[in-house]
């Protein structure tokens, strides 16, 4: 392994800003955070940088539903995002958002370069339009029957029942998942990505790169099946940024999203002063590597290098792939309570556990990994609280209270100690290869030497001999002694409890080297518990809350809600329609459609968010009469709760009116 010093560029792949983190994407950003931490304590410049996918229809449908612009929206999700990955320990050296005015530069220069360069050809084609949302569909929000196997109810371009994939022209019956109209077929005018340019550059970096082997296959396969123009461009309206010189034309969301990897380290360069370049550069000679999952392989190992390649970019020196995380051998499942949000785990458990049982569990092969909760409960408290902190804790208190917290000039058993510090250039070894599973297994088998040490020895018997003061000295030093050297090796898994032994041990933070420092006659602080045992009911406890947690995704509540365009008269009779009078109403400071109303509906006082501020002043509305649904659930809202529903209605354009009782029926009313 090169002891140079070496400068190094990593990202993890970018969240989308609207949903939660979970513990589906934690496998990654941990196995990142923890490879960035050992590259750091090998005194290597390694800067980490991520950013908030932010770009896409999906945001713009989700913040449409939410009824807020899609600059809060991201604003909100990306501050959620960065808490918690912060309370997980992920320490990006920065933080940024691809929509940003570097990533807006950056794409538009890779663009515009790749676009002189002769590698955007532009074709019209034909798609799938929603006519009442008036927007094209992206395939997963058409449904229809499979042409396949005629299962009902399946995405534009894969059938979830017999799992092949489609064309979205091909799909039955189709509907907009978005308003359940029929999709029109119109044609627009796309750009394309001349991928097929690329093809011998990407095999010289396959050929040059010590790519996984799993990615080596599927590159083949790729190269086999023949390299295809990629479509970068999406018509208005899109939540992203305009194609410079072109009229309501945006990049495709997954153009600028791996840009989003250069902005948020331009970014970070901009702030501290590093040189851009000197890392992005085509001449650079420091490393690049992006970790991701290999459900967006073809885009990182196929687009991103050409792209980068053809617009005169450094290309990544690798790109990790990792597999997808089940738990109890099952995908994550709302229903069972395994889609377990981050902020729910840490509501529940400490962070520390899970980094460590997915770094035993990570190793350099694209498989999936399990997170078996038994087996989760079980390891963590049998290695780290079991070996690792038992061997602390069995030595520091002899030392506390019968050294005056100093530790003894010699140790007792010096073999053992060299034997530990022996092990770091191996363990360093797997550490760079992202073998963390063995170098956990490496350094469970040292902390297990350690306690035999400890077995052997006895200082709680030798504490009671008459005159062994020094043996029992020198027995506790050399625990404390290799309980530091082990917990070096596991501070790129454990960094909360690494900064809590440093305190205790009295020292700087701890880096690789300081496996060969000598720390005999060092005086220590008190030492006090580092790790509470995972409990049963707290495990429990985190699935119970997140059973049937709310739908998340715009595309899901969109989904639920088309499931069919008729109700039945038992629906319709379900319905409690009432006359109410509006006594106040307000415009909704950050909502662009809403109207606050209070509203009295027979005795009641109520508050009733509506979307109606396009079409009403509000003091055009006060003491007017409004139908209401007033048996509907109350719905709490970013705003305030809403208790029921002001009827208004348009012919399907712009026009909005709300429904009013007739004056006969309102005269009998006030006559009452
Ligand atoms: O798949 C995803 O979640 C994407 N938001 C990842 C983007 S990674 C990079 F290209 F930005
Ligand atoms: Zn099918």
């Amino acid at each position: 392994m090169t002891t140079e010093k070496r400068n190094i560029l990593v990202t993890s792949a970018l969240p989308y800003a609207n949903g939660p983190i979970h513990i589906g994407h934690l496998v990654e950003y941990l196995q990142t955070d923890i490879w960035v931490r050992f590259q750091k304590m090998r005194g290597h410049t390694c800067y980490y940088v991520c950013a908030d996918d932010a770009h896409g229809t999906p945001i713009m449908l989700r913040a449409e539903l939410e009824d807020i612009t899609p600059e809060s929206l991201i604003a909100r999700v990306g501050a959620e995002h960065q808490r918690d990955f912060a309370r997980f320990g992920i320490a990006f050296d920065n933080y940024h958002s691809t929509h940003s005015p570097e990533n807006k530069d950056i794409a538009e220069l890779i663009y515009q370069r790749l676009r002189d360069g002769g590698h955007i050809a532009r074709r019209t084609i034909t798609q799938a339009y929603d006519p009442v949302k008036n927007l094209f569909l992206p395939d997963r929000f058409l449904r229809g029957t499979c042409p396949h196997c005629g299962a009902e109810d399946q995405y534009g371009d894969s059938c979830e029942s017999c799992s092949r994939t489609y064309s979205p022209n091909d799909l039955l019956n189709p509907v907009s998942a978005l308003s359940g109209a029929t999709p029109e077929q119109r044609e627009s005018e796309h750009l394309f990505f001349k991928l097929g340019h690329f093809e011998q550059m990407l095999k010289n970096w396959l050929a040059d790169n010590e790519l996984q082997s799993g990615v080596v296959n599927k590159l083949n396969e790729w190269f086999e099946a023949g390299l295809q123009d990629w479509d970068i461009s999406r018509e208005a309206p899109y939540f992203g940024f305009e194609i410079p010189g072109e009229i309501g034309k945006y990049f495709y969301v997954w153009l600028d999203a791996p840009i989003g990897y250069l902005a948020s380290f331009k970014n970070l360069c901009d702030k501290q002063g590093i040189d851009f370049d000197a890392y992005v550069g085509v001449e650079s000679t420091a490393e690049m590597y992006h970790f991701i999952g290999k459900d967006i392989m073809y885009f990182h190992t196929l687009f991103w290098p050409a792209m980068l390649h053809g617009a005169q970019f450094r290309v990544p020196t690798n790109v990790f792939v990792h597999g997808f995380l089940t738990v109890d051998g099952q995908k994550m499942s709302k229903s069972r309570g395994t889609f377990v949000t981050a902020d729910t785990y840490l509501e529940h458990l400490n962070p520390e556990y899970l980094r460590y049982y997915f770094a035993a569990k990570l190793a350099p092969a694209i498989e999936d990994i399990d997170l078996n909760l038994g087996d989760f409960q079980n390891k963590v408290n049998a290695d780290l609280v079991g070996k690792v902190v038992n061997i602390a804790s069995r030595c520091a208190g002899f030392i506390e209270k019968r050294f005056d917290g100093t530790l003894s000039e010699t140790f007792d058993e010096p073999a053992i100690v060299d034997e530990f510090k022996a092990l770091a250039a191996r363990i360093a070894e797997c550490y760079e290869a992202r073998d963390f599973a063995r170098a956990m297994r490496e350094i469970m088998t040292l902390a297990d030497s350690a306690n035999q040490y400890i077995d052997k020895r006895k200082p709680w018997i030798v504490a009671k001999h008459a005159d062994s003061d020094r043996e029992l000295h020198q027995i506790c030093t050399t625990g404390i002694a290799l309980f530091r050297i082990l917990l070096i090796y596991l501070k790129p898994v454990l960094p909360v409890m690494a900064a809590a032994v440093e305190e205790f041990l009295n020292c700087a933070p701890l880096v690789w080297g300081d496996v060969d420092d000598d720390i005999a006659g060092r005086r220590i602080n008190k030492f006090k518990p580092l790790m509470q045992r995972v409990e049963t009911d707290k495990v429990e406890a985190m699935i119970e809350a997140s059973k049937n947690q709310d739908a998340i995704s715009t595309q899901q509540s969109a989904a639920k809600s088309k499931d069919s365009n008729f109700i039945t008269i038992e629906d319709f009779a379900k319905i409690d329609l009432r006359v109410a009078k509006v006594l106040e109403a307000s415009a909704v400071e950050g909502a662009d459609k809403l109207l606050q109303l209070k509203l009295e509906v027979g005795d009641e006082i109520r508050t009733v968010f509506a979307g109606i501020k396009r079409a009403y002043q509000p003091d055009s509305l006060i003491g007017r009469h409004v139908i209401v649904v007033a048996n509907l659930q109350p719905r709490k809202m970013r705003f305030g709760l809403s208790e029921g529903m002001v009827l208004a209605a348009g012919s399907g354009g712009d026009d909005l009116f709300l429904l009013s009782p007739d004056p006969g029926a309102l005269s009998g009313m006030q006559a009452k």
